[in-house]
């Protein structure tokens, strides 16, 4: 069976990252395409909820999503996996187990993530409630060569979208129009 693509979305708290890969796993479905969204968060507090923040489960969360998506894309399935991801190791042990890697680098400066703050992160770090946040108060390497990078300071969702599904054509990891026009008849 044809492997499927692993698009790994990394990036600091609150840039972009379940936002742009619910909405690639959306055009992918669109397509006919199976998709299993692994959202860190979501992945942490069903299958390792005490696991915690430490250096050491950060690099042992983003091997278990690394492994899981592997043998997920080994029966066909596409995975997004939004993760903050924050050592360049973590996701290059990934690269090194999937197939068809795609990394997308959510590059947005961390003042924009601080206004966004959907999860009220950032005004907990404020009342000095947390101080583990990777790209604030812990390293965050950003990647060197990404498949994709997309700044969402300056491009829209449907524009960082559109960025996204370009590279997968280019890396010639998408059915041909017509194909796909067929299995949606
Ligand atoms: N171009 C864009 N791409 C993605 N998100 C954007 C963009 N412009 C604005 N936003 C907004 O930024 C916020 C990003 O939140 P999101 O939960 O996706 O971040 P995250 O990277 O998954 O954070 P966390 O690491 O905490 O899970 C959302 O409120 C989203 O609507
Ligand atoms: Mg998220």
């Amino acid at each position: 069976m044809e492997h499927g693509i692993v698009i790994w979305f990394t990036g600091i708290p609150a840039s972009g990252k379940s936002t742009l890969a619910a909405a690639v796993q959306r055009e992918l479905e669109a397509m006919g395409l199976p998709v299993e969204n692994l959202d860190a968060d979501e992945v942490r507090s069903n299958l390792s909820p005490n696991l915690g923040y430490s250096e050491e489960a950060r690099d042992e969360n983003t091997k278990r999503l690394a492994w899981f998506a592997n043998k997920l894309a080994g029966y066909g399935a596409n995975v997004v996996i939004a993760a903050v991801s924050s050592r360049r190791a973590y996701r290059d042990r990934a690269r090194s187990w999937c197939e068809k890697f795609v990394e997308v680098y959510v590059d947005t400066p961390l003042e924009v993530c601080q206004q966004r703050d959907p999860k009220g992160l950032y005004a907990r770090a404020a009342r000095g409630e947390v101080s583990d946040i990777a790209g604030m108060h812990q390293p965050y390497e950003p990647p060197d060569a990404p498949e994709v990078h997309v700044r969402t300071a300056e491009s829209s969702v449907e524009e960082c979208v559109e960025a996204v599904m370009g590279a997968l054509r280019e890396l010639g990891y998408l059915p041909a129009a017509e194909a796909v026009t067929e299995a949606m008849e």
